[in-house]
């Protein structure tokens, strides 16, 4: 029997900027998806009621990702168990989590001795089969963890931070916001184009307070970018409930993390707020989870 798992992840700075090839900040966080891999007589996976013969429908990641392995390994029967911190469809990339830790379980089970740079290449083709489009930051970032810049994928150097999630519980598809954003810079390609200029400028200045430790500063240009992710059209009344209410109760910074819509948001905390910023987000409508930024990629657990 073996164990693998991988982290879920935020955007600190730089969501739908990266899209159009602006800077961006992503950081692996500690809430993981654990996936376990144990010898049966079918490639099964494990569910509620027992386990099921592996369906395409029912489990598109997985079998894709099993598919993968039958193109370069004789595939035999596998009982494939998922368990997940990561709220699903909530933009704090749980689908990649999970398609990493699955990758990595059947590497070490079937002995295939993949790379981080394969596993991490392997996981964006199986997302954006299943997905249609998908965007590489979510599989890289949960393949090597820490905190990466995008879109050149460099991977800066590690900096503990106290995070509050808040999650509104509305589903958004990220397809539909991205179309959106780009039909408004379409009817306004200058005010648009120079809203993604200046998050590009946030992310780049973020980094340097990041590495600087001035986390009240990070949080300062955190609440900055929020501003402008309202600007483009992606916030939510449930998303500002969440983000004003956790300035309030002393987070150093809020914004939206991922597509916005819904999903989720994050508060910049320092250690003595962090309880108070999640009963406020609670308060304000919103499930919340104290996590830390981590530098724990995709890793086995047990074998
Ligand atoms: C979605 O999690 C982040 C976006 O920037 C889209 C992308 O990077 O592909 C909105």
């Amino acid at each position: 029997m073996i164990t693998s798992s991988a982290p879920g992840k935020i955007f600190l700075f730089g969501e739908h900027a990266v899209v159009y090839g602006k800077t961006a900040i992503a950081c692996a966080i500690d809430l993981r998806a654990h996936v376990t891999v144990e010898e049966a007589p079918t490639v099964q996976m494990k569910g509620p009621g027992g386990s099921v013969d592996l369906n395409p429908r029912k489990h598109p990641y997985i079998y894709s990702v099993v598919e993968k392995f039958k193109g370069f390994t004789d595939v035999t029967g596998v009982n494939i168990d998922i368990h997940s911190d990561i709220p699903v469809g909530s933009g704090l990339g749980s689908s990649a989590a999970v398609t990493i830790a699955t990758i990595k379980a059947l590497d070490a089970y079937y002995g295939t001795n993949l790379t981080l740079e394969d596993i991490a290449h392997m996981g964006h083709q199986v997302e954006s089969e299943v997905q249609g489009r998908a965007s590489p930051t979510d599989t890289f970032v949960s393949t090597f963890g820490g905190m990466v810049q995008i879109p050149d994928r460099k991977k800066l150097g590690f900096y503990d931070m106290l995070i509050v999630i808040g999650n509104t519980g509305k589903f958004s598809s990220t397809r539909k916001i991205v179309s959106n954003v780009a039909a408004l810079k379409e009817r306004h390609p200058i005010v648009i184009g120079q809203i993604m200029d200046t998050i590009s400028a946030i992310s780049e200045t973020g980094i340097e307070f990041i590495q600087e430790g001035d986390f009240h500063t990070v949080g300062e240009l955190m609440n900055i970018n929020q501003g402008l992710l309202d600007s483009i059209g992606v916030g939510s009344k449930e998303l500002s409930e969440l983000v004003y209410a956790s300035r309030k109760a002393g987070a150093l910074g809020s914004k939206i993390t991922g597509a916005g819509g819904g999903g989720c948001m994050i508060a910049l905390c320092e250690h003595k707020n962090l309880s108070r910023v999640a009963h406020a987000i609670k308060r304000a409508g919103g499930d919340s989870f104290i996590c830390r930024t981590s530098h724990v990629g995709v890793r086995i657990e047990s074998k």
